[in-house]
């Protein structure tokens, strides 16, 4: 049976990669770039910062919000002969701030690799097209290369996404391509055999502190990496503009006119705040909740209460929108989750002035099983 033919056009395409995204970007910056650069990188080292930190003097957006020495740290050790690894809570941008890293040194971050308990060195170095293996043996052209030797090959950053959910020995193939920059394929005849990485070739990996820990990766493999952590955003305002920012654009790409509201904002990002840390604004002690409550989950809910507000009722979403959404964020680890969301609801939401608290508290009726 045949399928209806596939078009690929990009205006379908739900989030194509930081590079095609901003390409207008990075070729404004290339062009300007007249600082040294490191062989291999696609730009200096000051315009890969601009094109994540943002210049406002020349149009480049905020991509990344946090601390500019942590992009100068990372970047420092991408030119180094060591990897980078991200750690973090989950939802900190550790992931985005890969694909950023990547497209700004090698103008590509679609070498990746996503780690898993099922990965194989096969989905990290190279397998083979076993039609051609069997009528030619093994040869270049039967070899199917994957993100590590294509990185190699080509002097590209390769992304590692959740290192370490893979087996040990699995993780542990990096460990000649980081530190004698070559990779075996033993099955290919004399020189074919060894493939040299080219200038530009490095690897960023991410790790999450909550999944499992960088326990679960060898020492030997640790002293290749240089370790960077990615903090959840500390300041307030800081949090309620990126939110308001990322949920506003997803909105307007799922065909949602209505911007977000910002009292709701408000309440999200407090609210968001305070059941991750487990203390009100004015220092009431609460329960935190299990579940992750990060930035990138409260960005996640934005969107979907702004879908909620304009798909079911016809305009922005509301508080009572938000408490709906929130049960399905809140309540992913344990049940006692959603009893932690219920009594932050009814204990922690009278003190506080303004309608769209009245509306919170009034709304958890909203919850399951309310
Ligand atoms: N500091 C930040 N700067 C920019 N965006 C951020 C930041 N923190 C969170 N975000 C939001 O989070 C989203 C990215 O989350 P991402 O998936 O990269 O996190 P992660 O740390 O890789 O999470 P996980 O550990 O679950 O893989 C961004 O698209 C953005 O909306
Ligand atoms: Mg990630």
């Amino acid at each position: 049976m045949r399928g209806a033919p596939v078009t690929v056009a990009t205006t379908h395409v739900q989030r194509p990669p930081a590079e095609v995204r901003y390409a207008d970007e990075l070729a404004r910056l290339r062009a300007a770039d007249d600082a040294p650069t490191p062989p291999g990188w696609a730009l200096s080292l000051r315009a890969a910062r601009a094109f994540i930190v943002g210049d406002d003097k020349i149009g480049i957006s905020r991509k990344f919000v946090g601390d500019p020495s942590l992009i100068d740290r990372a970047l420092v050790s991408l030119a180094t002969s060591r990897g980078l690894l991200l750690v973090g809570e989950p939802g900190t941008a550790k992931s985005l701030l890969s694909e950023l890293l990547a497209a700004a040194v090698s103008g590509d971050s679609t070498l990746t690799i996503q780690g898993g308990a099922a990965t194989t060195e096969d989905q990290i170095k190279y397998s083979w097209n076993y039609a051609l293996l069997v009528a030619e043996g093994p040869s270049e052209r039967s070899l199917v290369p994957a993100p590590l030797l294509r990185g190699m090959a080509h002097g590209k950053v390769v992304r590692f996404e959740e290192i370490t959910r893979c087996p040990l020995e699995v993780q542990d193939c990096l460990l000649s391509p980081l530190s004698d920059r070559v990779l075996a394929v033993p099955e290919l005849p004399g020189d074919a055999g060894m493939v040299f990485a080219r200038e530009g070739f490095n690897i960023i990996a991410t790790a999450n502190t909550r999944d499992r820990g960088v326990n679960d990766m060898s020492s030997a493999l640790k002293r290749r990496f240089n370790f960077e952590t990615v903090f959840p955003i500390a300041d307030f305002d800081t949090e309620l503009a990126l939110v308001e920012a990322e949920a506003g654009a997803l909105l307007r790409r799922s065909g949602v006119t209505a911007p977000p509201r910002r009292d709701v904002l408000e309440v999200l990002v407090t609210a968001f705040r305070e059941l991750r840390t487990g203390r009100t604004t004015r220092g009431d002690e609460m329960d935190k909740l299990s579940a992750v409550m990060s930035t990138a989950e409260a960005v996640a809910v934005a969107h979907a209460v702004g879908l909620r507000g304009w798909f079911l009722n016809g305009s922005a979403g509301t508080t009572t929108d938000l408490v709906s959404c929130l049960a399905g964020t809140a309540a992913k680890d344990s049940p006692e989750d959603l009893a932690k969301l219920r009594r932050y609801l009814e204990q922690h939401t009278s003190w506080r002035t303004g309608p769209q608290w009245r509306e919170l508290r009034d709304a958890r009726r909203e919850l399951p099983g309310g």
